[in-house]
């Protein structure tokens, strides 16, 4: 069987403070900030914000929503890190560079024999930064991360369950992953050519309490894997009614792609989307993008309510659109 996921598109997370938030992926991770728009779901206004590596590529795209309304919980059923790829002999640097910057960190570790370092986010995500001699993307460079040690996009998750079975058997036989490897309480799983940005990791933790569901600051909310097209959507949402999984939502417009939910068994919310045409730069220039807060057509008559309830954000100008 054909399968149209092809690897990650993008990972989204409740932060807390919308500037906490801007200071850690554009100073810390090093990422560019790609847009600026908000959560299109719900009664009250939350940032969308979207942090990519220099050529916005699907697969190195995180985004969040600063969410300090409520916090959530850490637990199992949840993605429990998210893994950036580095090049191989960067992470003495990076060490470095979370030592300058007091950011809670681990040790040099390896799974499946590569090597990397956790760090966490202000609050409390865990990130990880793993070298990786494959992947040739593009990362984006800051006054303190040169191109050569920039993260350069995911290598891919780490999500916790509590029972691998039936959270391996939705990947294999919903998504088209394939298992190629278990590593003490680590289970791995890639897609298509598999490695950088085609992984997938189950951490099998039976005694780990779930995590919640919801919106809630310090949690992952979801992944999104990347199809090619509408037709490619609507083959992935027939390939989960035919297997059972009958709750994947309908097929939503999220302005800038298309996008589809389905919960998976262990708990993880697994979007699928699609670009459309246009992308990031249906409503600014490809060297104005990240500059300005953009609303969707269907909320500007709402522009005064939602910016005032929002606190304002800065970034640094290294950070947006290079002309
Ligand atoms: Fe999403």
């Amino acid at each position: 069987m054909n399968y149209p996921a092809t690897g990650y598109h993008h990972i989204t997370a409740c932060a807390g403070a919308a500037q906490e938030d801007v200071d850690f992926f554009t100073g810390i991770v090093g990422q560019r900030l790609a847009k600026q728009t908000v959560l299109m779901d719900g009664r009250f206004p939350h940032y969308h914000l979207y942090y990519s590596n220099a050529n916005i590529e699907p697969g190195s795209i995180m985004t969040t929503f600063p969410y300090s309304r409520i916090q959530g919980r850490r637990g199992s059923g949840q993605v429990q890190s998210i893994t950036y790829t580095v090049a191989p002999g960067t992470l003495a640097f990076w060490q470095r560079h979370f030592g300058r910057h007091k950011v809670e960190h681990g040790p040099v570790q390896e799974r499946f024999g590569q090597r990397f370092i956790r760090f966490h986010h202000p609050v409390g995500m865990a990130f990880e930064v793993m070298e990786d001699k494959s992947d040739k993307r593009a990362g984006w460079s800051t006054p303190e991360i040169g191109e050569s040690e920039a993260v350069r996009g995911f290598y891919g998750t780490v999500l916790s369950v509590r029972d691998v079975t039936e959270q391996e058997k939705f990947l294999i036989e919903a998504l088209g992953f394939r298992k190629t490897g278990v590593d003490g309480s680590y289970h791995r799983f890639e897609i298509g050519s598999g490695g950088a940005n085609k992984t997938l990791i189950l951490v099998h933790e039976p005694d780990r309490a779930p995590g919640s569901w919801s919106f809630g600051a310090g949690t992952v909310h979801h992944i999104a894997l990347w199809v090619a097209d509408d037709e490619a959507m609507a083959a992935q949402k027939a390939i989960y009614e035919e297997l059972g999984y009958t709750d994947a939502s309908e097929i939503k417009d999220r302005y800038y792609f298309h996008s589809m939910y389905v919960r998976s068994p262990g708990g993880i919310l697994v979007e699928c989307c699609c670009n459309v045409p246009g992308g990031f730069e249906k409503d600014e220039p490809a060297d104005k993008l990240g500059t300005k807060l953009h609303l969707p057509p269907w909320f500007e008559h709402r522009r005064q309510e939602i910016l005032a309830t929002l606190e304002p954000i800065v970034a640094p100008e290294t950070a947006t659109a290079r002309a």
